[in-house]
């Protein structure tokens, strides 16, 4: 259950924590246009209309998905798409941004690369009259967001908590468990969101002494991977290992992303210990793989098409002038205000239950099958 709101931490830069405010201070009913007032959204849009999508860096392999399937869903619902990269990084971005607001684009789909730094693009999108909505990962400290659609972070940093003890405890029955942490990127809105949500399982659990973080490095800024990069990841887990464990046992590591876990599993193979328990997110290919032949122990299904598909779907109710669906409108906190969300559920997958899982997924099912 989540009993507080996922405030998120913020720009690495200013290392602003936002706290207390959120969860609960919006219970009311869902909201069309926020309190930044959409003026597009009432009066709808023609069929037609160029929607922008801005995505970050190709950082993981949903990025990637979600360029051909924004393409092609929103050529199939009758809209112009213009979907953009910016592997430049966020001054790409922000031109990214500005240059679709100046085409006209009536909605623009924004995954951030560095969510706190794109106030300025997204205020120009609202006062040229369209729609914002944040994709995959929070727009902070603006009022320019009017609606949020994404998988919920949180849920799925609980879920990687749950696993890495489901995992360590199937290994070994009885703890202490030497375990270390890695997060996501801190410029990234939703690094922090995994974070806590994983702590929310595992702290009781250190402070219990069934866990014991060896290095004692449990704070996330002290956890962070700068730009989702493998490379960072490993070089981590590299002094972790020799400054912590030449006699020591690593039971397992909190991993926020599959790319994470390879590199991280890589430094371990390559430092000749034992595999231990590492969790994962987003059901790459390469992880799946690892997964069914015993080495990763967990990741994430996210399904790109259902998100895309949402936010289809949320675009077609704006094109006709109805509020889009949400169903969550008190969790997502971007520090000036409550944004309206449509969040959908996260699934943990293992060995055991990957065939399920991935029963709709082709290219995944295919590999799960090959394993036997
Ligand atoms: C996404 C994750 C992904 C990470 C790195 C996050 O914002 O939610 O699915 O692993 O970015 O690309």
């Amino acid at each position: 259950m989540r009993t507080f709101a996922k405030v998120l931490a913020v720009s690495a830069v200013a290392a602003l924590t936002l706290t207390g405010c959120g969860r609960g201070s919006d219970s009311g009913t869902t909201s069309g246009s926020g309190s930044g007032a959409t003026s597009g959204a009432a009066a709808g849009f023609p069929a037609n209309s160029l929607i922008g999508v801005a995505l970050p860096q190709k950082t993981s392999e949903n990025w990637v998905l979600a360029e051909g399937l924004f393409n092609d869903g929103l050529k199939k619902a009758g809209f112009t798409p213009d979907v953009q990269f910016a592997n430049g990084g966020v001054s790409e971005q922000q031109n990214q941004i500005q240059s679709m607001v100046t085409k006209g684009a009536k909605v623009i789909v924004v995954g951030a690369i560095d969510g706190s730094q794109l106030g300025t693009q997204v205020k120009a999108a609202k006062a040229s009259g369209a729609t914002v909505i944040a994709y995959d990962r929070l727009l902070l400290n603006t009022n320019d967001v009017d609606y949020y659609v994404a998988f919920d972070n949180f849920k799925v940093g609980q879920l990687q908590g749950q696993a890495l003890l489901d995992g360590m405890k199937a290994k070994k029955p009885n703890g202490p468990y030497n375990i270390e942490l890695f997060a996501g990127s801190p410029d990234d809105a939703n690094a922090k969101v995994f974070f806590d949500g994983a702590m929310d399982i595992l702290k009781p659990k250190i402070a219990d002494g069934t866990l014991k973080v060896v290095s004692g490095q449990t704070d996330f800024n002290q956890a962070v991977t700068q730009g989702w990069k493998a490379e960072n990841a490993q070089k981590r887990m590299d002094t972790l290992i020799s400054a912590n464990y030449t006699s020591t046992e690593l039971d397992g590591v909190l991993s926020p992303n599959d790319t994470l876990a390879r590199a991280i599993l890589q430094s371990v193979n390559q430092a000749g210990k034992p595999v231990p328990i590492v969790t994962g997110q987003d059901s790459e290919v390469e992880s799946v793989k690892s997964i069914m032949a015993g080495v990763q122990y967990s990741t994430i299904n996210k399904d790109t098409n259902k998100l895309v598909a949402q936010t289809i779907t949320m675009l077609q109710a704006l094109q006709k002038g109805d509020k889009p669906e949400t169903n969550d409108t008190k969790s997502y906190n971007n520090g000036v205000k409550v944004v309206p969300a449509f969040l959908l559920p996260p699934v943990i997958v293992t060995k055991a239950n990957a065939k399920e899982a991935y029963a709709n997924n082709p290219t995944l099912l295919a590999i799960v099958n090959a394993a036997g």
